[in-house]
């Protein structure tokens, strides 16, 4: 049992639970738990190689029942060459060895977490394979492979002097060409992320059903409950692969032309008749930021049956610039709050919002949100709990986010980072004569490998017997054994805040937000409503002491808090409060 502050400690009658105007679903209540499994726990002691696996999941599913989550996700552990972690699947069927290498771990996984009265839900990176898939292998050997079409083939633009180039001007999201050549059968093949990422060409039917087979319908007869996809918007690409529309030479951005493409919307249904329809899953598709509310409801709208939810990138995206920080403000902050609040609200449409601030794609949100300093570090991570588990939408909980981890520390080398995509950038810096430390700078703030050092169990680590992981660990001072007992720590605060989130579901899951303050660049202040009922949350989150911008009616009763006395007017630096009415 965890420790309750007793100051969170609420007369559940004292709220009253209005009829919520979305439809009740398990889904939308949960809390999601995202498990990377490189990173979670080794379970094996004697050959022990420094690398998570899913018996190690498996023996820790009592953690994420304690913090009261109740769906895992977990992030690729499919037969992949890892040059994007698992993001490059070489067999969508069979577990990789790293991870254990059995289907019967994973059996065990998905019985011992419904054994739990607990969901999971797996990840679906169908956009692209790794090229060692077989159906790549097979595809890239003959131009008249059955399976050439399951990928884009194209021959060479021949130029006016006689030398071959791309088959048109499509840059890749790492730089260069978004064709590889092949000298198998002397053509290209489109891979818009990466060379060993082949796009799968979705316009092929018979590619269709084997992704449906083998990716969705084989894990979702295994019994899971649901999928987080993978890039799921840029599956359809344009007829013709067409030149992006220019008058520059070079390469160019084709986003515009396949994010949205032409025949995604019918994709969507497809798959959700093909596979999902009869079942009683949660569906979550990856997207980037947007503004375009049209766009987003043609996704998540309940009645268009694509997918239940989408992650809009608005919220964590803000104050970057690729590897680059920018400057950014609440003011902008509630621009894009405001915007996924709205997408999931009844008013827009029925679709439905989720809820983060942390993947396996972004940094620690206390480094880029809040404030990592020993000073603050523990403050602010309460803050942001506050903040997240009072926004409407599904809630996802991030490794390590419970515990407050913060991103590694400004002294790693180069050498320490894993990611490819980090080690890209390093290098272009390099090449191009920059400033490395500038850009070791940068990767501290901005680099995945940020949110993929070892999850702390305790001081040591605990998270494999051998001394040597794939990542090193970092921070080990943030962790799990320290905090479990410790009223005032992040985890007890997380723990308190999503029991506190459910008991109140109207308000916090699925009541209706409002900003009631736009002005202030130190606080956040927004209402909750579910019919009758209402709550204030108010959150400085900032280093300075100060009052909110907006006056609570005195009669107002605090219902959760991040800091012991809340009488005061002013509020401590990170101090947030929830008032309710
Ligand atoms: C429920 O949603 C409908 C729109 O679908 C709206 O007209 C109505 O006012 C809402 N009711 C409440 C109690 O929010
Ligand atoms: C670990 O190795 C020891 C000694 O070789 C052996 O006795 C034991 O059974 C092994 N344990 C496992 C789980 O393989
Ligand atoms: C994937 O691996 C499984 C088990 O090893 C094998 O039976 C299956 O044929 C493989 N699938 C593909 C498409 O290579
Ligand atoms: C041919 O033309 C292209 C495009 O103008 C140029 O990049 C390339 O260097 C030329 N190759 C030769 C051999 O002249
Ligand atoms: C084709 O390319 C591969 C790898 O890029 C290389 O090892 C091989 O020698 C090439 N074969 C020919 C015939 O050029
Ligand atoms: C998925 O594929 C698209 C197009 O190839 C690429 O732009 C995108 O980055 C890929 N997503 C991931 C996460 O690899
Ligand atoms: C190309 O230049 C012409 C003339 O300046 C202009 O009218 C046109 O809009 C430009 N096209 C694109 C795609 O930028
Ligand atoms: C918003 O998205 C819709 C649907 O994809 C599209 O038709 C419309 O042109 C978009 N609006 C803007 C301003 O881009
Ligand atoms: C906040 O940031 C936006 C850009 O995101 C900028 O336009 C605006 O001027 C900033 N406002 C303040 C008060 O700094
Ligand atoms: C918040 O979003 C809603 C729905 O899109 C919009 O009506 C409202 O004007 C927005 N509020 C602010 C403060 O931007
Ligand atoms: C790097 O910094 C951490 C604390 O942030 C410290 O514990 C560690 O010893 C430092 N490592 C080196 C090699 O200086
Ligand atoms: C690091 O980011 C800053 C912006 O915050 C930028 O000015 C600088 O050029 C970047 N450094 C490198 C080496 O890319």
């Amino acid at each position: 049992m965890h420790l309750l502050t007793p100051s969170l400690l609420v007369a559940a009658s004292t709220l009253a639970n209005a009829a919520s105007n979305h439809t009740h679903e398990w889904w939308k209540e949960g809390v999601v738990y995202q498990v990377y499994p490189a990173s979670f726990t080794e379970s094996r002691s004697n050959n022990s190689i420094g690398w998570g696996d899913i018996k190690g999941i498996t023996s820790k599913l009592g953690h994420i029942q304690q913090l009261g989550a109740d769906i895992v996700w977990l992030s690729p552990f499919y037969d992949s060459p890892l040059k994007d972690m698992g993001y490059d699947i070489s067999n969508y069927t069979s577990v990789n060895e790293i991870f254990g290498g059995s289907l019967d771990d994973i059996k065990e996984f998905i019985s011992e977490v419904h054994g739990r009265g607990m969901r999971c839900l797996f990840d679906l990176v169908i956009n692209h394979s790794s090229n060692q898939h077989s159906w790549f292998e097979d595809s890239a050997s003959s131009k008249n492979s059955s399976l050439r079409d399951r990928y884009f083939w194209r021959e060479p633009k021949m130029l006016p002097n006689g030398t071959m180039a791309p088959p048109n001007n499509w840059a890749s999201s790492n730089g260069g060409s978004a064709w590889h050549y092949d000298n198998r059968t002397g053509e290209y093949y489109l891979g818009l992320f990466n060379d060993f990422q082949p796009d799968m060409n979705w316009d092929d039917a018979t590619n269709r059903q084997a992704i449906y087979h083998d990716a969705l319908n084989y894990w979702l007869d295994l019994g899971i409950d649901g999928f987080r996809m993978d890039a799921f918007s840029i599956f359809s690409k344009p007829e013709g692969l067409p030149d992006v529309p220019t008058n520059e030479t070079g390469l160019q951005d084709a986003r515009p032309l396949y994010n949205d493409g032409p025949h995604e919307h019918e994709y969507l249904q497809e798959m959700t008749r093909e596979c999902l329809a009869g079942r009683d899953t949660f569906t979550v598709g990856e997207y980037g930021m947007s503004d375009n509310m049209t766009s987003v409801q043609q996704y998540i709208g309940a009645s268009r049956k694509e997918v239940n939810s989408m992650f809009l990138t608005n919220m964590c995206d803000i104050g970057r610039d690729g590897y680059m920080p920018t400057a950014w403000n609440l003011t902008g902050w509630r621009d894009a709050i405001n915007f996924t609040q709205a997408a999931g609200s009844r008013a827009v449409g029925d679709g439905w919002n989720s809820v983060y601030l942390e993947n396996h794609d972004l940094p620690r949100s206390i480094s880029r949100f809040g404030d990592d300093s020993p000073q603050h570090r523990v403050q602010s991570g309460k803050a942001l709990s506050m903040l997240l588990t009072t926004l409407s939408g599904t809630l996802f909980v991030y490794q390590g986010q419970e515990l407050g981890m913060i991103n590694v520390p400004s002294n790693w080398t180069i050498d320490d980072y894993q990611d490819a995509n980090s080690i890209k950038y390093y290098d272009g810096v390099v090449a191009s004569g920059g400033n490395t430390s500038g850009a070791l700078y940068n990767l501290t703030r901005l680099a995945r490998d940020n949110a993929r050092s070892p999850f702390n169990w305790d001081r040591t680590g605990g998270f494999s017997s051998n001394s040597s992981t794939w990542t090193p660990a970092a921070n080990l001072d943030i962790n799990l054994a320290d905090q479990v007992n410790d009223a005032d720590s992040v985890f007890s605060f997380w723990t308190n805040m999503i029991a506190f989130r459910k008991e109140h579901k109207e308000l916090f899951v699925y009541g209706d937000f409002e900003f009631v303050d736009l002005e202030s660049e130190n606080f956040l202040v927004y209402r909750k409503s579910s019919g009758e009922s209402q709550a204030i949350v108010v959150i400085n989150l900032s280093k300075e002491e100060g009052e909110p911008p907006y006056e609570v009616d005195a009669e107002a009763k605090v219902i959760a808090q991040t800091h012991k006395d809340c009488e005061s007017k002013s509020f401590k630096p990170f101090e947030g409060r929830v008032y309710y009415l």
